[in-house]
């Protein structure tokens, strides 16, 4: 038989903020396919990272005071820890840092500019001067820079551009030739008709703004801009345009990339087009999921309502998360997540029906037969039953497996577990052990009852890898190799049980409940502000002994007749020498109410013209809320006073 291979990926996540329940969601999937494809015998390929360059990152890290590479590599650490935490599987984890990675990138685009597919074109906008900074025609107010409030002019940015428009036919021709490629299948009319059929615009794929990138190799002021570079990690990460490319022989196409909704178009316009033009073979699916949100609506770190998985993942156990999001969130759609439905399935599913099941077999067979059970057995009524819904369950889970739908598989296999606990009430095993002359039917009564929790452990492996090898362990069989060991019955020749700990205590609601809310508002950022505050770099004493701070009283203060933001105030510093300064505080005070107050100056900062005044200093204000500003007055103190 041919060697079969499967790979899978999942998106590579912007290393910026701490990532939440809804990106586990997406990864927990992945890896259960994964796991699912190795038992069957698949040589797979489990491909994750991180997304790591562009101006947001670039800005993050200034703030902070560290390089951008310091930036993410302490946040890509945080990331690797989450996903071992949740047993992630990943065959290999890449960075789009990564060196093997940027060199792949540079010939891509070499190739695909050597083709006529890239072009130079320019990026249109509003140009502020100074500011060095370019504009949308919304973000411009009354045509002025709302950073200076000097004019802005109409200008023009040298930009790459991909010549995604030449690829739309093909696009369309492709997604009608193969029906499964974009899945589940709404998505694909949302693409064609949203998108494709509007006409597609070329792609912007460079900047010249930022530095934080994969340089364009033909043009040095210029970096690769996200998209391309994202997008292309699927095949660097098998070591295209590599010295070595056997991964990518075996491994390309992709058989999945399972991705978020909101990423849709990259994953099924542009990087089809990109590869088109690479002239490699299309990914055989694009599954796109959709997202796990709140009560109130979508997690957002602004919002202050993150779900961490750390703290749930301690509190109930892996599984249990892993459990949860792959059975709550159904099939490309959306799913809420609540506290409340969280312990309620913990309670039903796991605690109830599995916990309870396998708990309940093994003390019987302990308390019947020492923990192993005899050979002499005979079968019996119900028997039939628990059988042929096994296999049928085994269809059932491959089949909606394979199609990635972990939520009706998991209902499948749930129907065996609650038809085996069934089995057990039909049976009446304590009826049973009343009369020795029953004995061989209690022996096989528990004999299909071990078998069948074996085939459980079968089922559920890709979902909860560490219940399954912990039902395993109280069964006394060895470890898990093939998926084909579910369905049939009578594969062990006997069981020898023992008791282990209870893998799923019930929990008690109202409790929890409290309890939780407290827990994940202290796992929070609680202030955002403290988050931002001991996120700015320390400085010395003698950083800040730089800064000259004195006292000076305003003299008089004019508007600046070319720039609505300015004011122009004359300062008396204690020199004797009368001082200017602009200040953009126009928007918040008359001159009037400014003359004859004291304030603090930074003395020592290095002149420089604002729209044609000479500001020799900066006065200090204080941002206040709903978009004001106050300067800071210190009426009564000498000008000139020191201010330390
Ligand atoms: O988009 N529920 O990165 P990202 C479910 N770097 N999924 C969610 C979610 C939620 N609440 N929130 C986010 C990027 N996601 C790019 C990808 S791939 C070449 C580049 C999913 O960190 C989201 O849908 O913003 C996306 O698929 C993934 O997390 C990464 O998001
Ligand atoms: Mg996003």
């Amino acid at each position: 038989m041919d060697n079969k291979k499967f790979y899978i990926s999942t998106p590579i996540y912007y290393p910026s903020d701490k990532l939440h329940i809804g990106h586990t969601y997406s990864t927990v999937q992945a890896d259960a396919m994964a796991r699912y494809k190795r038992l069957q015998g698949f040589d797979t390929f489990f491909l994750t990272g991180t997304d790591e360059h562009g101006q947001k990152i670039e800005d993050k890290a200034k703030d902070a005071g560290v390089t951008p590479k310091e930036y993410v590599d302490n946040i890509v650490a945080g990331i690797k820890d989450l996903w071992k935490l949740m047993n992630i599987s990943n065959d290999k984890f890449i960075r789009t840092t990564d060196e093997y990675h940027e060199k792949a990138v540079q010939k891509i685009f070499q190739k695909m500019y050597d083709k006529g597919d890239i072009y130079k074109g320019s990026y249109e906008g509003l140009y502020c001067k100074p500011c060095e900074s370019f504009w949308t025609e919304t973000q411009a107010v009354d045509g002025k820079c709302p950073d200076c409030g000097r004019p802005v002019i109409k200008a023009s940015e040298e930009a790459y551009f991909f010549k995604l428009s030449k690829y739309a036919d093909r696009l369309l021709e492709y997604y009608e030739a193969h029906p499964d490629f974009i899945a589940p299948v709404s998505r694909k009319n949302e693409m064609v008709n949203n998108f494709i059929k509007p006409g597609l615009q070329d792609l912007c794929i460079s900047r010249s703004t930022f530095k934080w990138g994969i340089q364009v190799p033909v043009n040095p002021e210029h970096v690769i801009y996200v998209w391309l570079d994202a997008l292309t990690n699927y095949i660097t990460a098998l070591g295209y345009n590599s010295d070595d490319e056997s991964l990518y022989e075996k491994f390309w196409p992709a058989d999945v990339h399972l991705i978020g909704k909101d990423i849709t178009r990259f994953h099924t316009i542009y990087w089809p087009a990109f590869l088109m033009s690479l002239e490699l073979p299309l990914p055989e699916k694009v599954y796109c999921h959709g997202w796990v949100l709140l009560e109130g609506g979508k997690m957002s770190k602004s919002k202050g309502n993150v779900v961490d998985p750390v703290v749930l993942a301690d509190r109930y156990g892996v599984d249990t998360l892993r459990y949860y999001l792959l059975r709550e969130v159904a099939y490309g759609s959306d799913g809420v997540f609540s506290n409340e439905n969280l312990i309620n399935r913990i309670n039903n599913d796991l605690a109830n029906d599995l916990g309870n099941l396998v708990s309940r077999t093994v003390s019987m067979v302990e308390k019947y037969f020492g923990g192993e059970i005899p050979a002499e057995r005979v079968p019996g009524e119900f028997d039939d039953e628990i059988k042929a819904l096994a296999a049928e369950t085994k269809i059932n889970a491959e089949k909606n497996l394979d199609e990635l739908r972990f939520s009706d598989s998991l209902t499948a296999i749930w129907k065996f577990i609650s038809r085996t606990n069934k089995y057990i009430d039909e049976t009446a095993p304590w009826a049973l052990a009343k009369d020795e002359a029953n004995k061989a039917r209690l022996a096989e009564v528990m004999y299909n009852l071990c078998e069948s929790i074996r085939i459980i452990s079968v089922f559920v492996a890709p979902f909860m890898p560490d219940t399954s090898a912990e039902i395993r362990k109280q069964l006394g069989i060895g470890e898990l190799k093939n998926w084909d060991e579910c369905g049939v019955f009578g594969k062990e020749a006997t069981f020898k049980v023992s008791k282990g700990t209870i893998i799923f205590p019930r929990i008690d609601l109202e409790k929890e409940l409290a309890e939780l809310e407290a827990a994940q508002k202290s796992a929070e950022p609680v202030n955002p502000l403290k988050e931002e505050i001991e996120g700015v770099a320390k400085i010395g004493i003698d950083d800040f002994a730089k800064v000259d701070l004195r006292v000076a009283k305003i003299t008089d203060c004019v508007p600046v007749k070319k720039a609505k933001k300015l004011l122009q105030l004359t300062l008396d510093d204690g020199t004797g020498t009368p001082r200017t300064v602009a200040s953009g505080i126009a928007k918040y005070y008359q001159p009037d109410e400014l003359i004859g107050k004291s304030i603090i100056l930074v003395s020592n900062l290095k002149p420089a013209v604002l729209c044609g005044v000479e500001s020799c200093g900066m006065i200090l204000a204080a941002d206040a809320p709903d978009d004001d500003v106050k300067v800071i007055f210190v009426d009564g103190v000498p000008a000139g006073s020191k201010v330390r």
